[in-house]
């Protein structure tokens, strides 16, 4: 892991990007295509999106407008998206699949998510991403918010292991079960409002640490998700942040860094708990 283009590889081979862009709450419009398009200029390979964010045309439109502008090809960009709750069941699925394609205007995903664990709804969603995979249409499949019950459940009767589980990820939430669980069982853990939303960047000890390597608390805690062994996604639209936000790749935090950063943790979620939605 040494630069914005290191992978890690998932249990079916596939290279995914250990860092990306999120577009979480990033409307349609000129500030989300640029956002992308910076991204890539910028060397990122990942970029993440899901049928909720109703943005994947403008996300299409900064992949296909990127790409062309960095002469770089499709294969060389890991694209994410994720059905909805709404959307979950084998025929809605693939529906579901097929629309956000056209969105993108892409003609496959690199990796495709459950958004959600809709109690009852997951295993018949989790047929149809099988189904997409088997067909060679999808390069990868996942979950995302998905407890170690829930992947229990969903595995019990899988035929294909989930290759990532996207859940909420930060110092004040260090998922540490979830993560021996996912490592047990080759699932690649990923890392969603990894910056906390923005809520944590004036924390003292982490001001702390970032001084003494001369580099801002959001890259402290980027990289602290990269030597855990976590991929991570921080959203911005800055084109300035963009281009620090993955600066992390010439520093490395010692053993009691990292001790200290997993210390803050209070299993406080700036989301919703996968175990108690109503969406
Ligand atoms: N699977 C799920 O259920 C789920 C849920 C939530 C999010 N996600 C994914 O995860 C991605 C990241 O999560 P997130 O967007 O919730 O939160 P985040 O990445 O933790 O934080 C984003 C916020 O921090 C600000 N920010 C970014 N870099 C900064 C920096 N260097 N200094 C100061 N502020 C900074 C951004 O503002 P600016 O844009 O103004 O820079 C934005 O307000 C999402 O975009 C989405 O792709 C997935």
């Amino acid at each position: 892991m040494n630069n914005l283009q290191s992978t890690t590889t998932l249990n079916n081979g596939v290279k995914m990007p250990w860092f990306g862009l999120g577009v979480f709450k990033v409307e349609e419009g000129p500030e989300l295509v640029n956002a992308v398009k910076a991204a890539i200029k910028h060397g990122y390979r990942s970029i993440d999106t899901a049928a909720i964010y109703e943005n994947e045309a403008g996300v299409g439109q900064g992949i296909h407008e990127g790409l062309l502008e960095a002469g770089i090809n499709r294969e060389e960009l890991f694209v994410t998206s994720k059905v909805w709750n709404s959307d979950l069941g084998f025929e809605e699925t693939l529906a579901a699949y097929e629309t956000s394609l056209q969105k993108l205007g892409l003609d496959y995903l690199d990796l495709y998510l459950i958004h959600w664990p809709v109690e009852g709804k997951y295993k018949d969603a989790w047929r149809a991403l099988e189904t997409l995979y088997k067909e060679g249409r999808v390069k990868a499949i996942g979950v995302s918010n998905f407890q170690i019950h829930h992947l229990e459940d969903l595995m019990r009767d899988a035929e294909i292991k989930p290759m990532v589980n996207q859940v909420e990820y930060h110092p004040r939430l260090t998922q540490k079960e979830l993560q021996a669980f996912t490592r047990e069982h080759g699932i690649q853990l990923e890392a969603w409002s990894p910056l906390m939303q923005g809520q944590l960047l004036d924390h003292p000890d982490l001001q702390q640490i970032a001084a003494k390597y001369n580099k801002t608390v959001a890259q402290v805690i980027l990289r602290w998700d990269l030597q855990n062994g976590v991929v991570t996604i921080p959203k911005s639209t800055k084109e300035h942040r963009i281009i620090a936000n993955a600066q992390v790749f010439d520093f490395k935090l010692t053993e009691e860094d990292i001790k200290q950063i997993d210390n803050l943790n209070q299993n406080h979620r700036v989301g919703p708990d996968p175990d108690n939605f109503d969406f």
